[in-house]
């Protein structure tokens, strides 16, 4: 059964750890990038999905720093994967706008190219913003980020002791958007592996044990309810958020 779903309550921003590709086809006797392929069938999916529920921010964990040290064929299926996505008509479809967070530079030319011929076309769309983190870490984007403030004060542009949080908000690739609301990880892994560690500080979590393969509209709705069903209450107490009249469950 479907979950119901408040449309009022949906949340603005879902952050997503896409895993367990890999376990998906290896438990059907096949290589792992065959779970890849599955896996980006689900991304469609999703995709398609959120932006008909009014989602205005998807976040999508892709390709980690980490996943660099996978072995090579895993990788160049991998890229040959991202680079078919991006040929995709779901964007102009569904007026998604497409951005890419991470360190570009280390991706293949023939991706990047392609990254930046889909950034255009669709800048102008104003539906949901669909956001591709790919050669991604937190801990890359935080210190990318400190490297440029640094650089900033030594030559002037600003003082030290003008830096406040809103500072490293508008240097971290993701100024364009706001913290997510949710953060789901499939596949059964009760961490973050190194995925906007800054930006979900008051990020509703929820795991799941469906690989991301298996994560159809019944999970996402599964999810987005979970998260309806929670108070946001940001430090203050109950009573507070309920005199506030916010956040009613
Ligand atoms: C997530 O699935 C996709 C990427 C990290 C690229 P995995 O490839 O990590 O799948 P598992 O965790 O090995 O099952
Ligand atoms: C996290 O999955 C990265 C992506 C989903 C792209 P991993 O499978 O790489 O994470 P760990 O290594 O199990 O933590
Ligand atoms: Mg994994």
């Amino acid at each position: 059964m479907t979950a119901e779903l408040d449309m009022n309550r949906i949340p603005q921003h879902i952050a997503i750890i896409m895993d367990g590709n890999g376990r998906w086809a290896t438990d059907r006797g096949l290589d792992r990038t065959f779970g890849h392929k599955a896996g980006l069938d689900t991304v469609k999916d999703i995709t398609a999905k959120c932006s008909r529920l009014g989602v205005k921010y998807l976040t999508l964990y892709t390709f980690s720093t980490e996943n660099w040290n996978r072995p090579a064929y895993e990788i160049e299926a991998l890229m040959g994967l991202v680079l078919s996505f991006l040929e995709m008509e779901l964007f102009t479809e569904n007026n998604i706008r497409f951005r890419l967070i991470g360190d570009i530079e280390r991706l293949p030319e023939s991706v990047q190219k392609k990254i930046h011929y889909m950034e255009n076309l669709t800048k102008d769309n104003d539906g949901m913003t669909m956001v591709v983190a790919m050669s991604y870490s937190s801990k890359w984007e935080i210190t990318h980020a400190i490297q440029q403030i640094a650089t900033d004060v030594k030559e002037g542009r600003m003082m030290a002791s003008d830096i406040t949080e809103e500072t490293l908000d508008k240097y971290l690739c993701t100024n364009f958007m706001p913290d997510p609301d949710l953060l789901i990880r499939t596949g059964g892994e009760l961490r973050i592996s190194n995925y906007l560690l800054w930006q979900i500080a008051y990020t509703e979590l929820y795991f799941c044990d469906t690989y991301w393969p298996d994560f159809d509209e019944e999970a996402l709705y599964k999810a987005i309810a979970s998260f309806q069903s929670r108070q946001r209450r940001f430090g203050k107490t109950e009573a507070q958020v309920e005199a506030e009249g916010q956040n009613e469950k």
